[in-house]
């Protein structure tokens, strides 16, 4: 049978000695699925995520992606696996201020070997995918904050990631704008098969996912479809 997308074992994390935040956490995510994580401010969800991102390094057990066991990489080639299979979307959407969207989008395909007209090709392709054609060449701070996390969704998608990594992705928006955000989730899943992982405080966020995995003091507390 063929390897789980993600395999968390036995994870523990500690940033301080002998204090886990982290703790014995074991999950797989399998390819085309799509999780919400819940818990408390605090619990590690974030901590979390930044280790399946290839971020961070777990302090004990371990992080198997795509079958091949995190740990054992160097950090460029951590860097390289991350760029191939994994975008991020954060709270704060976290967009370059001095450069244009088009170029935001554009940023993650520097490494790519790609020209520069091909990149901003790419990036255009994915800025209308968003429904933002005519923005390209704004700064972030000349667009509303449901628009600037759609050009982040959008160069998270630009490298063809096969996994979205989304940390409170609707935490700073307004219900109708997150909805039209977790819309845009819902069609990669659907129609691209593209495997979603979502931190969320909001139970009516977290049902648009299929699963969901609660944390509760660096803990699984429950697992289950949804
Ligand atoms: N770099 C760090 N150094 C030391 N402690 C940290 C660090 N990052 C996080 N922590 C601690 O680890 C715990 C888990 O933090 P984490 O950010 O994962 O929580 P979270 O579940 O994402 O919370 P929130 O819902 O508020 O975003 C917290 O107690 C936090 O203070
Ligand atoms: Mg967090």
């Amino acid at each position: 049978m063929a390897d789980p997308l993600l395999c968390v074992t036995g994870l523990y994390k500690n940033y301080l000695e002998n204090v886990p935040v982290l703790k014995d956490v074991s999950f797989n995510i399998e390819s085309g699925e799509y999780v919400a994580i819940m818990g408390h401010s605090g619990s590690g969800k974030s901590t979390l995520m930044n280790i399946l991102g290839c971020l961070d390094t777990a302090t004990a057990g371990h992080y198997y992606l795509e079958g091949r066991d995190t740990a054992a990489l160097s950090s460029d080639e951590l860097a390289l696996l991350r760029n191939r299979l994994i975008g991020f979307v954060f709270q704060g959407f976290n967009l370059l201020p001095r450069s244009s969207i088009l170029d935001n989008i554009a940023l993650p395909l520097l490494y790519s070997g790609k020209s520069k007209v091909e990149r901003r090709e790419k990036a255009t392709v994915m800025l209308t995918r968003v429904g933002l054609a005519q923005f390209g060449d704004r700064r972030p701070n000349q667009l509303s904050g449901g628009q600037q996390q759609r050009v982040a969704i959008a160069r998270a998608l630009v490298t063809d990631p096969k996994l979205i990594l989304a940390d409170e992705p609707t935490g700073n928006l307004d219900t109708q704008t997150g909805d039209e955000i977790m819309k845009i989730f819902q069609d990669l899943n659907e129609d691209q098969n593209i495997t979603i992982i979502l931190v969320t405080h909001e139970d009516d966020i977290a049902a648009h996912a299929k699963r969901l995995i609660r944390v509760v003091d660096g803990q699984i507390a429950s697992d289950q479809a949804s």
